[in-house]
């Protein structure tokens, strides 16, 4: 492990130039954030991926400001060293610049030391007037989950060479806006290396090779526990969904067959207590 020194924008920054691979799971609460804080991931990023994993949405539309600052809140409270980033949830910033920077400073107040939009160059003003205020950005661009479930749906980005342009085209204009580094969603992996090479701040992909500059896992995914989707880009570190099973059916049959709770689980009255109270139920008794 580390020092628990907090990381900042200079640090992720740097390790672009140290050609270090800058490492990102989502977290949502105060248990697994402080799981993945002591296992020396960089940034978590308090995704709005939590209105599908955690509240169970089909999309992560329906997710607010305030079920984001709750996440956020607990996230802070559990991590002393990865940097924290929030992710401003569909309709809390496409208003425009003055209600995405309010917004942005919750984020920021809620305990995270940046935020991230999705949008490529229609978001620069907004993402210029959130920089201006101090807050640090990180884009997002490729497949942005907030609008391709209106449109397409979750389908690959930069498969054409209009798409590649396009997408080379954002990178640019995002880092142009002052973004601290960009994650790459679905995006052809030809596409994610060339935006990766031209671009001064990092990249951090999800399903779009290994050229990016960093990864990115809804941590729901790789642990095996959400199971609606399956995404192939996903890497699963475990199966815990089938462990929760068993632990879970486990517990049921203990409690069921009268198994638990064991005499480790129990707690017993003081013995001279248990004497004095005896002998007062049988005084009450003989009353
Ligand atoms: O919400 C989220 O988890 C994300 C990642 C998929 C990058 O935006």
């Amino acid at each position: 492990m580390q020092g628990r020194t907090k990381l900042n924008v200079s640090d992720i920054l740097a390790k672009k130039e140290k050609k270090e691979k800058i490492s990102v799971l989502t977290a949502y609460d105060y248990s697994t954030a402080r799981i993945c804080d002591k296992a020396d991931i960089d940034i978590l990023l308090v995704g709005d991926s939590a209105g599908m994993v955690v509240l169970g949405y089909p999309s992560t539309v329906p997710v607010g400001m305030q079920d984001m600052m709750i996440f956020c809140g607990a996230v802070a409270r559990g991590t002393k060293r990865a940097m924290i980033v929030g992710d401003m949830p569909f309709g809390s910033y496409q208003v425009g610049p003055s209600v995405a920077v309010e917004n942005a400073v919750q984020f920021i107040k809620a305990g995270c030391d940046a935020v991230k939009l999705e949008g490529g160059s229609e978001i620069m003003d907004t993402i210029k007037a959130i920089v201006d205020v101090g807050i640090p950005v990180m884009g997002h661009i490729g497949l942005r989950p907030q609008t391709s479930s209106l449109w397409e749906g979750y389908k690959l980005q930069g498969r054409t060479k209009e798409g590649a342009i396009k997408l080379i085209e954002d990178a640019n204009a995002l880092e142009k806006a002052g973004v601290f580094s960009i994650v790459l969603e679905m995006t052809a992996a030809e596409v994610a290396g060339t935006v990766t090479k031209s671009l001064s701040i990092p990249t951090i992909g999800i399903g779009s090779g290994p050229d990016c500059d960093g990864q990115v896992l809804v941590l729901h995914d790789m642990l095996g526990i959400y199971e609606d989707i399956r995404p192939r880009f996903v890497k699963r570190y475990a199966e815990l969904s089938n462990e929760i099973f068993d632990a879970v059916s486990n517990y049921n049959h203990d409690i069921k067959a009268g198994t638990f709770p064991e005499e480790s689980n129990t707690f017993h009255m003081d013995a001279h207590e248990l004497d004095k109270w005896k002998n007062e139920q049988r005084r009450r008794r003989r009353i």
